[in-house]
């Protein structure tokens, strides 16, 4: 099973427009960068689990430790996505470890990508890695899951294509701007 390096560089690549970017592992000193980049995508209110709400540095210093922990156990990973010495995205998958044992063959998975980065090409290499670090980082998993806002077009569109087929939906089951609209379950099934 691999071994979580903070800050260890996955891979190197052009983004659609030509600009050089890499991917990696969160190191400690990511903390200022993805506290600044949480609370700017909460404040665009778009289709992520955030909604205007600002994160205390503090509170996501205790997910950072949280996030090491369970990547020291090979239960979550994190990636990030550099261009241009600036934090354009992140992505994690997380196994079910800490609930029942019957359900910890699953792991969910999120990524979120700066405005001023979308559409060129960011999303696909990371969800690409994300997908491969799943398969090699975390123990025991079977089935990548997420959940997407029905409206969540280029999103919805990015997934099927790497693959993940939607299984059901919650009608009604995510909140946006004041209307609810259908919470999109999909999967990929990476071993098994
Ligand atoms: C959804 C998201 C992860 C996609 O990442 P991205 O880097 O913008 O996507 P890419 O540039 O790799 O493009 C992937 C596909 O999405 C489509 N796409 C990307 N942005 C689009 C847009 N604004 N409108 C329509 N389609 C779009 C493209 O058609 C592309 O398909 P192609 O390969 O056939 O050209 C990113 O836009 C994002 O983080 N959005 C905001 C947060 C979010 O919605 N997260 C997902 C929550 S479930």
């Amino acid at each position: 099973m691999q071994k979580f390096i903070p800050g260890k560089v996955l891979k190197e690549f052009k983004t659609r427009s030509g600009k050089p970017a890499i991917l990696r592992y969160t190191k400690w000193e990511d903390l200022s960068e993805l506290t600044k980049y949480v609370n700017e995508v909460s404040r665009e209110n778009i289709y992520v689990g955030f909604s205007g709400e600002q994160l205390p540095r503090k509170e996501e210093a205790a997910w950072l430790s949280k996030l090491f922990k369970d990547a020291d156990a090979n239960e979550r990973v994190q990636v990030l996505c550099i261009v241009d010495g600036k934090l354009a995205g992140a992505g994690t998958v997380n196994t079910k470890a800490n609930l029942l044992r019957r359900c910890r063959h699953i792991a969910t998975l999120g990524i979120m990508i700066r405005k001023k980065y979308r559409g060129d090409g960011i999303g696909t290499v990371m969800m690409e890695e994300l997908i491969k670090q799943a398969k090699t980082f975390l123990k025991g998993i079977r089935i990548v899951e997420l959940s997407v806002f029905a409206e969540n077009k280029p999103a919805i569109k990015l997934y099927k294509e790497l693959g993940f087929r939607e299984v059901g939906r919650i009608p009604g089951g995510l909140k946006h701007r004041g209307k609810y609209q259908d919470d999109v379950i999909m999967v990929l099934k990476i071993a098994g």
